[in-house]
């Protein structure tokens, strides 16, 4: 019988820490399986998706720029993918049909758990789109006592705020240069750092016990993270938690066991060293 087929489908893709991870995943969990990276140009998206369950494939993880074609691509989607209205993770149903579903959220709040709880608190979130999007609910589901939206495009986190009042009450949007109050959770969810470019952002957001999150990871320090410290930030966190976290819910959403993530997480802060 062949190996299972699984791959991680986004252009650029050679980045992808995603095959060593699900690997090493396999490994531990002992299950048999192949996981590797399909650069896709854009206008060949769904026929490459096609051919790749046609050929024996089980499983994708969809990344950068692909989220919303996975979405539409899927005949079935989770209600996190339906409110994240993107879908990070293809499965392939016995029938033959295709499920998408987002554990971006999942992999962010279970990370952020680990260093402090989201209920009652006031967070802030920058940036409004599909990183943001697609964290949300998952957010809200912690029951955190408010959540304001702050963005370089005010209008985008206006339309975000209209799409989640209907969920939660307590969200709100904010210009990016006339945010002022101080805010106990702070997550970038821009690519600003990305890019190596910092924000233009008022500090006082921050207080020595802010918990300041950035989705970006690296070998060092994020400039937004570098910046929270020398704003008094006592504790940041970058987003491996969240890559590896993502990771392991859609590997549990293929095979139905949820592997264990510390070992991964540390293989990978140690081969970026
Ligand atoms: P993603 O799917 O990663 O969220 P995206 O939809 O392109 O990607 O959104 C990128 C986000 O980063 C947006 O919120 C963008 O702000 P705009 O909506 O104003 O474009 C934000 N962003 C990127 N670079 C930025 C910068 N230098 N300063 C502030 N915001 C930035």
């Amino acid at each position: 019988m062949s190996i299972d087929q699984y791959a991680v489908v986004g252009h650029p893709i050679s980045h992808s820490k995603s095959p060593a991870i699900h690997t090493e995943f396999a490994h531990l969990t002992n299950q048999s399986l192949q996981y590797t990276a399909i650069d896709i140009e854009p206008e060949l998206f769904e026929q490459t998706i096609n051919e790749f369950f046609e050929n024996g494939g089980k499983g994708l993880n969809v990344t950068v720029p692909f989220k919303e074609k996975a979405f539409a691509y899927a005949h079935q989607l989770s209600d996190r993918a339906k409110t994240a209205q993107a879908v990070n993770t293809l499965i392939l149903n016995k029938d033959g049909t295709v499920t998408g579903d987002n554990t971006d959220g999942a992999g962010l709040v279970n990370d952020l758990l680990q260093s402090t709880q989201l209920k009652d608190k006031r967070i802030l979130i920058i940036g409004a789109g599909g990183a943001s999007k697609g964290v949300l609910l998952p957010i809200i589901e912690q029951v955190p006592q408010s959540i304001t939206i702050v963005n370089r495009t005010f209008s985008k986190a206006q339309s975000l705020v209209e799409q989640f009042l209907p969920y939660y009450k307590a969200i709100n949007a904010v210009e990016l240069e006339k945010i002022e109050d101080c805010f106990d959770v702070i997550i970038n969810a821009t690519s600003a750092s990305l890019q190596g470019q910092s924000l233009s952002i008022n500090p006082n957001i921050i207080n020595e016990n802010t918990v300041c999150y950035d989705m970006m990871y690296g070998k060092d320090d994020t400039v937004f993270n570098t910046w929270a410290k020398q704003q008094g930030a006592k504790k940041v966190i970058d987003g491996l938690g969240m890559l590896v976290g993502q990771a392991a819910f859609s590997f549990y959403l293929w095979r139905g066991v949820t592997p264990k993530t510390d070992s991964v997480m540390q293989q990978i802060r140690d081969s970026m060293k």
